[in-house]
Order: structure tokens, then C-alpha cells, then sequence
């Protein structure tokens, strides 16, 4: 057993802390029961907790953020616990393959983004029948059966969305909804939180499209919009179920060249200081809305689970909205 820790925690030290590195295979080969815990071993160097993330992709700057969150978080703890972070790259496949190197090398616990939600159960489930904890973090999936799932409400900020779109237009308009990958649940809820928010105005969704949270697809779909719908007044506001979807709109109208984007109302969702809250600073976007990555809370629970602590099965974030209004003050807790 301690040959198998030693090893992880050699494949672990060369990407200590950095995002997509991918131990290979015979680093990690042994077999064997979870390491002994901090501290025990009677005088003996305490051995630290291997803790694996799989990242279901860093091509967008809210996982990034959430990489470097967790990265943030573990370092203060350096003598407890070793980060190995895997990159699934966009592809379920690909994270359930990773999902299940971590069980083979027996990490200690592992934390997951799941790129989606159905593909991902799976994997998940046989983590925690090889007696690994697992922590879900902001995807969820479909089962039961992991230690901790932590995430914002998405129904609820598509709703105050919807609300915040109703109370722009006066409760009447045009409105093109970029929606997220719908086999995730943040793009269902966002969706459906958004349709309860307009519910009892006059606001209508002309065009809806999976952008699958990628900022070129919305780019894309929102010119199919624009030339659908090619008059002044035709799309009064883009709902884009995260920043980069609605940036990728607002570009699309920009370069459309009738002034467009000036007209057309922008609103987003994730509100990182660097994109979204900078948009919303900037004049581009009429509102953002925080979706905070959970990347500390997912340290501060890890810890616990791994001292044998019980922590909560859910755990909800808080959002916040970012106006022209608001943003210099750091936006206004909902
Ligand atoms: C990044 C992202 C965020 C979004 C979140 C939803 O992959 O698309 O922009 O808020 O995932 O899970």
C-alpha cells in the first residue's frame, strides 16, 4: 500500500497544482485499500490525501477560474492534501475514462464537473462502490449515490433572469435564448428558470438554439437570428445562458454592421470579474449574473470528508447581478 501511495504522489508532484496534466498508466499501477490518513504512521513523514479533479474542459474562462479556485484552496492546506488535475477536454467520453483511471489508481477522493449529466452517472457510481468519495460540482448527475453535490441554483438565476429581462422591456418583446448544452442541467434549468420568469408578460422567444456553451456556436446561431429577424426591433434581448454565449451574440450583431448591438440588450450568466462583469462595466451587456465556481467550498468539503467529518449532501450557492448600475460596487446579492 505504501509503495502504490508513493507512487501516486510522485505522478501526482511533477503536475502538483497544474491544470491538464495526465499521470501515465505505470505510475499508477498498484493496486491496494485507501492510504493511511494524515497525520497516522507514529513519527513516520504524515502522507497526504490524493484528491483528483476531473475538469470536464478548460477551453472557457469560468473553469479556469474554477481550476485556479481549487488550486487556491489546496495550497493552503500543502501538508494534507496532493491535487492531480485531469482535463476531459469536452468529451464525456474522455471524462469517464478519466473518472475511472482515478478509481484505478485509488485516489483518495475525487472531485468532478461533469460535462454531462447522463454519460458521467456511471463513472460516478463506481467511484463510490470502490469506496471513494466524490464531490459533484456544479453539473450534476443522475443518481443519488455520490457524498456531495455543490452548485448555484440554476432554475433560480434563469428566473431572476427572466425577471430582469421582463423588467427591461417593459414586459413585452423579442427574445433570442442561447441556450447551454441541454444534456447538462444547468442548460435545462437555466431554460426552464427563464420561462417562469417571463411567464406572465407579453416577451416572447423567437429563437432558441443549443450553443452547447460555446461562444462561437452563439456567434453563429445569432446570425442566423439577426438574418431571420432583420429589422430594428426585431430582437430587443439575447439571453445567453452563460458570458461567452452572450458575447458571441453580441459580436455577431456588431459585425452584422446596422448598429445593432447598440439596440439589442445583452445578458449573461457566470460574472467573472475579467468577462462578464467587465462586459456589463463596459456598456456591452445589460446584466450578468454570478455563478461562482465552488472551487473552495469543494476544498473545505473535501477535507472534511476525508477527516471522516459529515458534511451536507447539497450544498447551494448564493448569486449575484451585475448591472451598469451596480458593477462598480460589486454587484447586488440576490
Ligand atoms: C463552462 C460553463 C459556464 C457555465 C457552466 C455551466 O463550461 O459553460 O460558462 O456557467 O459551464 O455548467
Amino acid at each position: 500500500m505504501k509503495r502504490r501511495v508513493f507512487l501516486i504522489a510522485m505522478s501526482a508532484a511533477g503536475c502538483l497544482l497544474s491544470a491538464g496534466c495526465t499521470p501515465t498508466p505505470q505510475q499508477t499501477s498498484d493496486a491496494g485499500g485507501p492510504p493511511a490518513p494524515v497525520g497516522s504512521g507514529g513519527g513516520a513523514p504524515a502522507k497526504k490525501f490524493v484528491i483528483g479533479m476531473s475538469q470536464c474542459n478548460l477551453g472557457e474562462p469560468w473553469r479556469v477560474q474554477m481550476n485556479k479556485d481549487i488550486e487556491a484552496a489546496a495550497k493552503a492546506h500543502p501538508n494534507e492534501i496532493q491535487m492531480v488535475f485531469k482535463d476531459a477536454q469536452n468529451k464525456s467520453e474522455t471524462q469517464q475514462a478519466q473518472v475511472r483511471e482515478f478509481v484505478q489508481q485509488g485516489v483518495d477522493l475525487i472531485i468532478i464537473s461533469p460535462r454531462e449529466s447522463r454519460p458521467l452517472t456511471k463513472p460516478v457510481e463506481e467511484a463510490m462502490d470502490a469506496k471513494i468519495p466524490v464531490i459533484v460540482l456544479d453539473r450534476s448527475v443522475e443518481t443519488e449515490n455520490y457524498t456531495c453535490f455543490i452548485g448555484a441554483d440554476n432554475q433560480r438565476i434563469g428566473r431572476e433572469a427572466g425577471k430582469y429581462a421582463a423588467k427591461l422591456l417593459g414586459g413585452k418583446g423579442s427574445v433570442v435564448e442561447l441556450k447551454g448544452l441541454q444534456t447538462s442541467k444547468p442548460g435545462l434549468d437555466r431554460h426552464n428558470g427563464f420561462l417562469e420568469g417571463i411567464k406572465d408578460t407579453q416577451i416572447k422567444v423567437v429563437f432558441d438554439p443549443d450553443c452547447q456553451w460555446l461562444e462561437g456556436k452563439a456567434r453563429d446561431e445569432m446570425a442566423s437570428a439577426l438574418a431571420r429577424f432583420p429589422g430594428d426591433g426585431d430582437i430587443d434581448l439575447v439571453y445567453g445562458h452563460n458570458d461567452p454565449s452572450a458575447h458571441g451574440a453580441y459580436m455577431a450583431a456588431r459585425q452584422e454592421g446596422k448598429g445593432r448591438e447598440k439596440k439589442i440588450r445583452f445578458v449573461g450568466i457566470d460574472a467573472l470579474p475579467h468577462e462578464g462583469v467587465k462586459y456589463v462595466k463596459d456598456g456591452l451587456f445589460a446584466a450578468t449574473f454570478q455563478y461562482p465556481t465552488g472551487g473552495a467550498e469543494a476544498i473545505d468539503t473535501a477535507l472534511k470528508v476525508l477527516k471522516g467529518e459529515k458534511v451536507e449532501k447539497n450544498v447551494v450557492l448564493g448569486t449575484k447581478i451585475f448591472t451598469p448600475e451596480n458593477a462598480e460596487k460589486g454587484g447586488e446579492a440576490l
